[in-house]
């Protein structure tokens, strides 16, 4: 029946339910799971596991690539079923859950997950459950629409079940390459010298007596929610596309600049998609998440090659793209997370990395990760792995939030992800801050004169100028830095009362 699906017929009678894969998952056990941006996730066990959980004590440590999509995240936070979760989340229940404490949540750079675990610094999983397209001839194991952490998790494991979801293009099959680095410490180089070199594999190359069962699910993916571009999201785009033709005119960047990488979210996809109008052709990606605005990008023919670990797309861009894989299948391809991500990479591509920052400070430091500097949004993600590595690192963000009861750009950021020493360029929708080559108090006047709103333009100009009364290279005013937030927490606004 499922013949074309499941190549290697002796594993035919593996085909188990997802209620009998459910109860080989016991309390306390370590579980790895595909999944990345929402993106090849496995779908049944998981709702298995929480119907078992309503009558069986059941918590699980839970591994991943990056977030659940479908509320999956969520559906099991609130089930009780996870004590801890790494590496990323972006579901609101799961937020409200690490936030009250009730899950433990590690916050970690997405390349570095699996080298701990190599490492054995990290627990191997003891049940991987990996989202599959097809299982090949030779046993092996075809992703989704994600590699994520997949193929790691699935050798580490002790077992594998397999979720085999019908709903999947077949056509999935030939857009990964699977190539995992050498143990330490005799590791040779990572061999991409360009985005659209394939170096691994096009399964998960594991041994099938691990595969403790195969589940048979018919679940489409869930779309992403994409807000579309705005006035403030065009003009961060109009900013860049400015300063990207400055560093051509200069021969800074050839004229189809470098490999991009461009952060999740709205802002990012927003400002992605403004390349659309841009004078630049032949563009190359090499990113971790690919949105709606690569598939922009490639069908405007404008981008020749998309590099990343998983595809993420709103519900008219999948129908768009998901039925037709065929038609990207030269031009795509998707990676471990522990390549895509990968230092040595990323260094030597050069990419230009764009990235979405929660609040930025006066000298260039970043938090993408802290509203007020306690409250977990998402997570740190791939942005530091990218930030640090990048040609050019890039932060966007509108200048305020929540009607204007927040300025991103505070005087002292309240949680670091990325510090000064990592961040190029600074972008919101009043202007664009070079901070290359600058020192903090040359860095303030760019970021005062060119990022902030104006309605909180004065009152930082006032700050930075009692500070700098203060002295000190990076001139700080303790009793005040961290006022607006203060502000913000006992009266919704940061904004000074007339
Ligand atoms: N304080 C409080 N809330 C803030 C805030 C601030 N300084 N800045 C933004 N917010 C709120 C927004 O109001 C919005 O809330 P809403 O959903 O209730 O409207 C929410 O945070 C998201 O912000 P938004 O401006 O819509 O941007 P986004 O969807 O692009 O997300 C990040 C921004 C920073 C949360 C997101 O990019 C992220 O999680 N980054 C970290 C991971 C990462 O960068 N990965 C990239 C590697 S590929």
């Amino acid at each position: 029946m499922h013949a074309s699906r499941i190549r290697m017929a002796s594993l035919h009678e593996k085909i188990i339910s997802a209620t009998q894969a459910a109860l080989l998952i016991k309390d306390g056990m370590t579980l790895g799971m595909s999944g990345f941006g929402g993106a090849g996730d496995a779908k049944a066990v998981p709702l298995a596991l929480i119907e078992q959980a309503r009558s069986t004590p059941l918590k699980i440590n839970l591994i991943t690539g990056a977030s659940l999509g479908g509320g999956l995240d969520g559906k099991m936070a609130e089930a009780g079923l996870v004590a801890r979760r790494m590496p990323f989340q972006g579901d609101a229940i799961l937020r409200k859950a690490i936030n009250e404490g009730r899950v433990v949540f590690i916050d970690q750079h997405l390349s570095e997950v699996v080298e701990q675990m190599r490492d054995g610094s990290l627990p191997t999983p003891d049940i991987a459950i990996v989202e599959a397209v097809s299982i090949t001839e030779q046993g092996h194991i075809v992703p989704t629409s994600s590699v994520g952490n997949s193929a790691s998790l699935a050798l580490a494991a002790k077992q594998v079940i397999v979720e085999l979801n019908l709903a999947s293009n077949p056509n999935f099959e030939g857009l990964h390459d699977i190539y995992l680095p050498e143990d330490r410490p005799h590791r040779g180089p990572i061999p991409i010298r360009q985005s659209n070199e394939r170096i691994g594999s096009p399964a998960i190359e594991i041994d099938p007596s691990r595969i403790a069962g195969i589940v048979i699910c018919n679940t489409p993916e869930a779309a992403v929610t994409m807000l579309p571009p705005d006035h403030d999201t065009q003009a961060i785009a109009d900013h860049l596309v400015r300063f990207f033709e400055q560093e051509v005119e200069l021969g800074r960047l050839p004229r189809n600049l470098a490999p991009l990488q461009v952060g999740v979210g709205s802002i990012a996809n927003a400002v992605m998609s403004g390349l659309i109008h841009a004078p630049f052709n032949d563009l190359v990606q090499y990113s971790e998440v690919l949105q709606d605005s690569t598939f922009d990008l490639l069908d405007a023919g404008k981008l020749k090659f998309a590099s990343g670990c998983s595809i993420t797309l709103s519900g008219p861009c999948g129908e768009r793209v998901f039925g037709n894989l065929e038609k990207y299948a030269d031009r795509l391809v998707l990676r471990p997370q522990e390549v895509s991500n990968h230092p040595e990479v990323i260094r030597r591509l050069g990419l230009i990395a764009i990235n979405t920052a929660l609040e930025f400070d006066l000298y260039g430091n970043v938090n993408s990760t802290h509203v007020c500097g306690t409250q977990m949004m998402n997570g740190i993600g791939g942005s530091g792995d990218f930030a640090r590595n990048a040609r050019l690192s890039i932060f966007v963000t509108k200048s305020t939030a929540k009607d204007g009861n927040i300025s991103r750009v505070v005087p002292m950021v309240s949680h670091v992800d990325h510090t000064e020493h990592d961040v190029d360029i600074l972008v919101t929708e009043h202007g664009l801050a070079d901070l290359r080559g600058l020192a903090p108090r040359e860095r303030a006047r760019v970021i005062i004169d060119h990022c902030v709103h104006p309605d909180y333009r004065e009152a930082l100009a006032d700050y930075f100028s009692a500070a700098c009364l203060l002295g000190g290279h990076t001139p700080h005013d303790l009793s005040q830095a961290l006022s607006w937030h203060v502000r913000l927490n006992n009266t919704g606004s940061m904004q000074q009362p007339n």
